[in-house]
């Protein structure tokens, strides 16, 4: 079964890792993970574009040829560069060893050239070679070009508005498939509903600003997305709650938002109707929890400053 790695942002470490174990658990039940600081080995049918194009945190990725007991490199490890015009070679080194790494990527470019026609191309090259080192095992491995994702466009923008990323991997962490249905109950400016759309996952938003509902209506229009808005009360949630497969969702904060009540009774409120068996990933400000009966949740804190920290609870 092929293997990839990725090398993960190492802010907010734990949520990268848990993100892009998710994803591939998401394609594939069976796939077989380690990791080993910020760099995860994913063995998996599934391509490794395929996850690195759905995670957040991801900064190299590709796929693992073989590992290596030393620096020993033949032409065997070449085919990869066959009809490639470009190379460039990265070393990743997450050993305690120190290396030289721009003395070891130049003398492993001179070493590619003898046996490739590839020339030497440091930026957006058809293909980059990896060699990355642990204290434990060494790989070789390679990653080609790929598409740049195109990101959804936002025209209107609100100061309360959640940064694209964190919404990403809130759904990502709940392993929301292409064709499934998310609800995102305080919508806002339609965050979610974008970052969904972007992934096939079609979504439904409620509100109960008129104002938030339109400003979702008009980002998702620049689009030519077709996710479903309600103005309502985020009580609406349960009423059509066969409609989706999980919700992802971002809680009024107390400031900058218009709020229906005080943002820990709608925090409390909302809880105690959440419903069941569907997968969840809801973000709030961490001081509002205090009341809060939670149990058997996956929890992670987010430092923003020093009145901000958020969390995020998944189910
Ligand atoms: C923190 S903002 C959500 C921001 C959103 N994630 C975004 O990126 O734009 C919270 C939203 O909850 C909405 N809201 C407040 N009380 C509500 C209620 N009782 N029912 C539904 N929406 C509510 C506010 O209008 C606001 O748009």
């Amino acid at each position: 079964m092929p293997e990839s790695f990725f090398v993960l942002s190492k802010d907010n470490l734990n949520l990268a890792t848990d993100e892009i174990i998710a994803i591939s658990k998401m394609y594939d039940r069976f796939s077989k993970i380690k990791v080993i600081s910020n760099l995860v080995i994913i063995q998996s049918k599934t391509n490794w574009s395929k996850i690195s194009n759905r995670a957040t945190f991801v900064k190299v990725s590709g796929q693992i040829l073989r590992k290596m007991s030393g620096l020993f490199l033949d032409e065997g490890n070449f085919e990869i560069l066959k009809n490639a015009k470009s190379f460039v070679c990265r070393i990743i080194n997450i050993s305690s060893n120190q290396f030289n790494v721009p003395e070891l990527e130049n003398s492993m470019g001179d070493m590619i050239s003898k046996f490739s026609h590839a020339k030497v191309k440091l930026v957006n090259p058809d293909i980059t070679v990896y060699l990355i080192f642990t204290d434990k095992e060494n790989f070789f491995g390679f990653s080609k070009r790929i598409k740049e994702e195109v990101r959804p466009k936002k025209i209107k923008k609100y100061p309360h508005e959640l940064d694209w990323k964190l919404t990403r991997v809130m759904i990502n962490l709940i392993g929301l498939k292409k064709g499934e249905i998310i609800c995102d109950p305080f919508c806002g400016t339609g965050t979610t509903l974008l970052e969904a759309e972007s992934m096939g996952i079609h979504a439904i938003g409620i509100d109960f600003d008129k104002k938030m509902c339109e400003i979702t209506k008009e980002n998702l229009k620049i689009n030519k997305y077709k996710s479903e808005i309600i103005n309502s009360d985020f009580q609406e949630m349960v009423k059509i709650s066969e409609k989706y497969d999980g919700i992802v969702t971002d809680l009024p904060y107390g400031r900058s938002s218009k709020a229906s009540e005080k943002p820990e009774e709608i925090l409390k409120r909302f809880i105690s109707i959440l419903p069941k068996r569907k997968k969840i990933a809801i973000m709030y400000k961490k001081e509002l929890e205090s009341n809060l009966k939670l149990k058997g949740l996956k929890k992670y804190e987010i430092y923003r400053h020093k009145s901000l920290t958020r969390t995020i609870l998944i189910k």
